[in-house]
C-alpha cells in the first residue's frame, strides 16, 4: 500500500495533538509526518511513533517544499483561509477542521458514517471540510434513526466542553477552579470566555446574529442539512459548561413515522462508531468523563415522548476533540486513501 506525506497544521493545539495520536492509532499509512504551527513553536518537539520530531513553521510554500499529500488543518479559520489553498494547489488533499470552507457549495462536508460518498467531490477544490464538533456526534447518531423513522424536526440543547475553544480555554477553567479554592476569584477577568466558566454555564458559543441565534447554533442547522442532504427543521441552544472534554446533547426528534425506543436502540447498536449506553435503572447512560479519549459516539436516555408517538428523546455524548474533530478528520483521510487505492 502506498504511504503518504502528511502535514498537521496546528500540531501544537488541542485538536492537532489528537490528530497526530489518532493518525498513529488508526495505522494510517504515513511515510512522513510534518507538524506545522506558528513561528513561535518552531523547534518544539512532537512525539510520533516513539520518536520526537521538530515542529516547522506553517508557510505558503511549505506544502510544496515538503511534498505534502494530505494536509490536516486545525489552526483556526483565518489560518485555513490563508494557507489551505496553497496546500491544495501544491497537490495535497486538505482536510479542514475549521468552519471556513464548510458551507462553500463546491466543498464536501463529511462525516464518513453518514455521507462518505461525498468525499469524491474533493477534486473540485482540493478541500474536504470537517463539520462542527456538535454536528458530527449528532448526525452520527441521527442517521440510523432517520432511516428508521424519517426525521422532520430536531431540537437540541448542547452542553459543550471548554476544549472546544482550544487549549487556553481548558487552562482558563482549571485556573478559575484553582483561584476559587484559593478565594482569589473576585475580579478575575476571563480571557477566552465572555463570563466566568468555573461553576457556571454560558448560553453563548460564538457570536449572536440578529435572529437571536448564535453562529454555533446555525452551524448545527446548516451543516446538518448539508451532510444529511435533507432540509429538516432544526433549532439548537448551545451552552458552554465547565467540563474539560466531551460534548453532551439533549436531543428531541420529531419524525414522520411513529417512533419506537427498542427499534431505535437496536439500530443504534448496529451503527458504525456508535455505542448504546442505556440502562437508566442501573444509572448507566453516557457521560463526558466516560467518553473522553474515545472514538465512539455514546447514546442513551432513549425514550418516546409522553404525549406524541412521533417524538423521540435521546442523550448523546462524544469526545469533542476526537469524534468531533481529530477522529473524524482521520476517518476522512482513511476513506480518501481507500478511494485513491481504488477500493
Ligand atoms: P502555536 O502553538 O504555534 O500558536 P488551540 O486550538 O488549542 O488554541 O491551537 C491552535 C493551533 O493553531 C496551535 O497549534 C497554534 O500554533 C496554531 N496556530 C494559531 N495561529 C497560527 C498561525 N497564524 N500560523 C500557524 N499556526 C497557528
Amino acid at each position: 500500500m502506498k504511504e503518504y506525506i502528511v502535514a498537521v497544521a496546528g500540531a501544537t493545539g488541542a485538536v492537532g495533538k489528537e490528530m497526530i495520536e489518532v493518525l498513529e492509532e488508526f495505522n494510517i499509512p504515513v511515510k512522513k509526518l510534518v507538524p506545522l504551527a506558528s513561528a513561535n513553536s518552531v523547534g518544539k518537539k512532537i512525539e510520533w511513533r516513539g520518536q520526537e520530531i521538530a515542529v516547522k513553521e506553517l508557510t505558503e510554500t511549505v506544502f510544496k517544499e515538503e511534498g505534502i499529500e494530505i494536509a490536516l488543518f486545525s489552526a483556526g479559520g483565518s489560518v485555513s483561509a490563508k494557507y489551505a489553498p496553497h496546500a491544495a494547489s501544491a497537490g495535497a488533499v486538505v482536510i479542514d477542521n475549521t468552519s471556513y470552507f464548510r458551507m462553500q457549495e463546491d466543498v464536501p462536508l463529511v462525516v464518513p458514517e453518514v455521507n462518505k460518498e461525498d468525499i469524491k467531490e474533493w477534486k473540485k477544490t482540493g478541500i474536504i471540510a470537517n463539520p462542527n464538533c456538535s454536528t458530527i456526534q449528532m448526525v452520527t447518531a441521527l442517521k440510523p434513526l432517520d432511516e428508521l423513522f424519517d426525521i422532520e424536526r430536531i431540537d437540541i440543547a448542547t452542553y459543550q466542553a471548554t476544549s472546544g475553544a482550544g487549549m487556553q480555554a481548558m487552562e482558563e477553567l482549571v485556573d478559575q477552579m484553582k483561584k476559587f479554592f484559593e478565594f482569589k476569584l473576585d475580579g478575575y477577568k476571563p480571557q477566552k470566555f465572555v463570563h466566568q466558566i468555573a461553576l457556571n454555564l454560558i448560553p453563548q458559543i460564538d457570536s449572536f446574529l440578529d435572529t437571536g441565534y448564535t453562529k454555533e447554533e446555525m452551524k448545527m442547522v446548516n451543516e446538518t442539512q448539508k451532510i444529511m442532504h435533507k432540509n429538516m427543521q432544526i433549532s439548537a441552544t448551545c451552552v458552554r459548561v465547565p467540563v474539560l472534554r466531551g460534548h453532551s446533547e439533549a436531543i428531541t426528534i420529531r419524525c414522520k413515522k411513529p417512533v419506537d425506543a427498542n427499534a431505535a436502540r437496536a439500530a443504534l447498536a448496529k451503527a458504525d462508531a456508535v455505542v448504546v449506553e442505556d440502562e437508566p435503572m442501573k444509572s448507566i447512560y453516557p457521560m463526558p468523563l466516560n467518553a473522553s479519549g474515545k472514538n465512539d459516539t455514546f447514546v442513551g436516555r432513549i425514550r418516546v415522548d409522553n404525549f406524541d408517538p412521533k417524538i423521540l428523546h435521546l442523550w448523546i455524548v462524544a469526545d469533542n476533540l476526537r469524534v468531533g474533530a481529530a477522529t473524524n478528520a482521520v476517518r476522512i483521510a482513511k476513506e480518501w486513501i481507500k478511494m485513491q487505492e481504488g477500493n
